[in-house]
């Protein structure tokens, strides 16, 4: 019966789901197997994009597993691992039906038609290109499982952010432990923000797909754009060669960072000189050719990706000869670390010069708002920068546990870029810090407030009472412009807002990093 069929498009509409017949002039096929993706690590991207995949594509089978038990668990319980906006109903709806969460990850490589590697690219903190390089040890262990595993034809798609390049080599481990079985390598990197993830999913402004510009690389590529395409207009669905596909994504992020960087210098300027950042980025903004997106001041950019990803690129320019386009890029990440530490002066300098033995509230951890994550947190440097100065912290965000906070300040840099029980450990908790569950407690008979994640509840404290409950003079620095500095000056606080024109009391004081 197959035989009437073109094999091209059996495999495709086998891959697409969406029929479970097809005709094909008097004989009809029943498809035996429903198609079946897996993507092995139920992390940030994992775990959404999955989720909305099973969503769009009733008649795909998908598995998400992860080596982390704990991770697993938790996406079969009520309290999912990750907080994203919209992801609770997401997976409520279709848990149980066509997505499941499972710590089997061999059983469910071997079944699947379609493997997404979604697992951890940290940086490197040993050896060749240590504090640059990605470190590829979790994306080279999950090829060898799947080449070990596998027993029929498979597409694999690399979902984590990876160098250029990385399809080749994953290409070669797979192709040199093949055993007869045929193995398609797609990049499709992910373009979802946290806090963001699930409308981000449900309607990207574009799905990237990069293939081998081969017959079968091609027909990689059309099967998984037609699984996108069931809710992704095929016009917002890109498909290049793999090394485009690659590097598209580090530049993505590297512009998007560079933005920020961009800003964040004129934030110093702007307080240097009496301009007012949000003013300026709304002039400049309003140039159609520039856009108004992303040209927000902050204490600087975090996330577990921004610099992860500009080092990495960084390390290939250099690597390919490029020494100065690798200085360009990496005064991005200088420019980030300068705003942090000038914010950390800020404080310092404004209370007279020392912190020592003061109680600072610090509101919001995590490393923007809507996210529980706090992988590279502007907060961990900035928390770490008061406490140098000997400053006693009290911490509140409403998505981050005392656990974490005291894991992230304990951890050193790039390790917290592993499965979570590799990651490692310092065995004493930072002294000096708590963690308290309200803004009002980590106020009370605080010296001073400093705002980190611009969580909308900050906007509307009762910031009188908050006053009443502080030490004289009662500051706030506002790391991401989210309060009323005038209202707050009335009520007798001494305001410090990124890039915005200076109070008095400020004004003499230097900030210089
Ligand atoms: P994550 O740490 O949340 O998830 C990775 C998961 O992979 C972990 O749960 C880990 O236990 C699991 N894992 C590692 N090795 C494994 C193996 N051999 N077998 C099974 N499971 C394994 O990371 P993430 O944020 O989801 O990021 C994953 C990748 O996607 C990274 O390359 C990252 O750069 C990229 N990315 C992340 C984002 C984001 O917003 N977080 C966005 C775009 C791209
Ligand atoms: C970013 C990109 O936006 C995603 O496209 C990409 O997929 C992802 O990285 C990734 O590869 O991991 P994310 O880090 O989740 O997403 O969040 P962003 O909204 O980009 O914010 C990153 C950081 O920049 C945050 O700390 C945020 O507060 C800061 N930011 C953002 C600013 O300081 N100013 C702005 O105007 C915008």
């Amino acid at each position: 019966m197959q035989n009437h069929l073109n094999d091209e498009f059996v495999f495709r509409c086998k891959l697409v789901g969406s029929v479970e017949y097809i005709k094909s002039g008097k004989d009809q096929l029943i498809l035996s197997k429903m198609v079946k993706i897996c993507c092995i690590g139920a992390g940030y991207v994992g775990g959404p994009t999955m989720a909305v995949i099973a969503l769009k594509c009733p008649n795909i089978q998908v598995a998400v597993v992860d080596i982390s038990t704990a991770r697993i668990n938790a996406w079969n319980s009520d309290t999912l691992p990750i907080y994203e906006p919209g992801l609770d109903e997401v997976v409520k709806k279709c848990r149980g039906k066509n997505l499941s969460f499972s710590t089997d990850v061999e059983k469910h490589v071997a079944e699947s038609d379609i493997v997404f590697v979604s697992v951890n690219t940290p940086t490197k903190t040993q050896g060749l290109g240590a504090g640059k390089a990605a470190d590829l040890t979790y994306w080279e262990s999950a090829a060898r499982m799947i080449a070990d595993v596998a027993k029929s034809n498979k597409i694999v798609v690399e979902k984590s952010t990876v160098p250029v390049k990385t399809a080749e080599a994953i290409e070669k481990i797979l192709t040199h432990n093949s055993k007869g079985i045929n193995f398609s390598i797609l990049s499709n990197p992910e373009f979802l923000a946290e806090g963001t993830a699930i409308s981000d999913l449900l309607n990207p402004d574009r799905v990237l797909i990069g293939g081998r510009e081969t017959p079968e690389g091609k027909k990689a590529i059309e099967a998984l754009r037609d699984v996108y395409a069931h809710w992704v207009p095929v016009d917002r669905i890109l498909c290049t060669n793999l090394w485009s596909a690659e590097l598209s994504k580090l530049a993505a992020n590297a512009f998007l960072a560079q933005r920020i960087s961009s800003v964040n210098a004129m934030s110093a300027l702007c307080e240097a000189t009496g301009a007012d950042v949000s003013q300026v980025a709304h002039a400049v903004g309003k140039d159609t050719r520039i856009g108004p997106k992303f040209l927000n001041a902050s204490v600087g950019f975090g996330g577990s990706c921004f610099q992860k990803d500009i080092l990495n690129l960084v390390y290939i320019c250099e690597c390919n000869g490029l020494p100065e386009v690798a200085t360009y890029w990496k005064q991005v990440i200088k420019v980030n670390d300068y705003q942090k530490t000038r914010f950390v002066n800020r404080i310092v300098s404004s209370m007279f010069n020392t912190v020592s033995g003061k109680k600072i509230a610090v509101l919001g951890f995590a490393f923007k708002k809507d996210t529980g994550d706090t992988r590279e947190t502007p907060a961990i440097d900035v928390c770490k920068g008061l406490i140098g100065d000997k400053a006693k912290l009290s911490i509140y965000d409403p998505q981050v546990n005392q656990d974490q906070i005291q894991r992230d300040l304990s951890m050193k840099k790039f390790d917290w870029d592993h499965p979570v029980h590799l990651q490692p450990m310092s065995p004493t908790s930072v002294k000096d810090v708590s963690v308290v569950w309200d803004a009002y407690t980590a106020t009370k008979d605080a010296h001073g407030i400093c705002i980190l994640t611009e969580w909308d509840e900050f906007k509307n404290l009762d910031y009188q009472k908050i006053f009443n409950d502080m030490q004289k003079p009662a500051f706030v620095f506002d790391g991401r412009n989210v309060v009323d500095a005038e209202k707050l000056r009335k009520i007798g606080f001494i305001v410090y807002s990124i890039g915005k024109p200076l109070d008095d009391w400020l004004k003499d004081m230097p900030a210089v990093a």
